[in-house]
């Protein structure tokens, strides 16, 4: 079993916290999906205020949807759709705060109302993204995306 309670009184350390157990939960793991799996779990146990959490891998130029936790999502999404295919088109975080506002946001849930797209590259080729969304209205800060760039960091060792 693992046990990878985290608790932590500031974002700071709760995405060190977080980071530290992702990188151990891939150490020595070479199956990328195994290793999204469980980092999105990891992810929807720590981090609160999420309605939806997982990853869309770049599948010959496309998104397509990966392990997750949510309810299910759309499978296919193009590069330049939307807020996930706008980080793979540009290889920028999108941060969101307000979903309703941003042209082209694919809503996969009427939940969600902010949202977060971190793209996961290596040696310049994108893998995947990963895609935070949340009931709340500007739910991600600047600490939310530094602390999931760096766990995109470790991912993309591991994917
Ligand atoms: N909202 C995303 C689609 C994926 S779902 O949020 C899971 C988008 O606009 O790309």
């Amino acid at each position: 079993m693992y046990d990878f309670k985290i608790e932590a009184a500031d974002k700071a350390t709760l995405y060190a916290d977080l980071a530290s157990a992702v990188e151990g939960l891939v150490s020595g793991e070479s199956d990328a999906v195994a290793n999204m799996a469980n980092v999105t779990a990891l992810i929807w146990e720590t981090l609160p205020d999420l309605n939806w959490a997982g990853f869309y891998r770049n599948v010959g130029g496309e998104l397509v949807v990966g392990p997750f936790q949510g309810r299910p999502a759309c499978i296919r999404i193009a590069f330049g759709e939307g807020v996930c295919g706008a980080a793979a088109a540009t290889l920028q975080v999108q941060r969101i705060e307000d979903v309703h506002a941003f042209p082209g946001h694919i809503a996969c849930d009427s939940a969600s109302n902010s949202e977060i797209v971190v793209p996961i590259v290596r040696e310049g080729e994108l893998l995947a993204v990963l895609d935070l969304d949340s009931p709340k209205q500007a739910r991600f800060t600047e600490e939310d995306e530094a602390g999931l760039v760096r766990l995109c960091e470790i991912v993309a060792k591991a994917i």
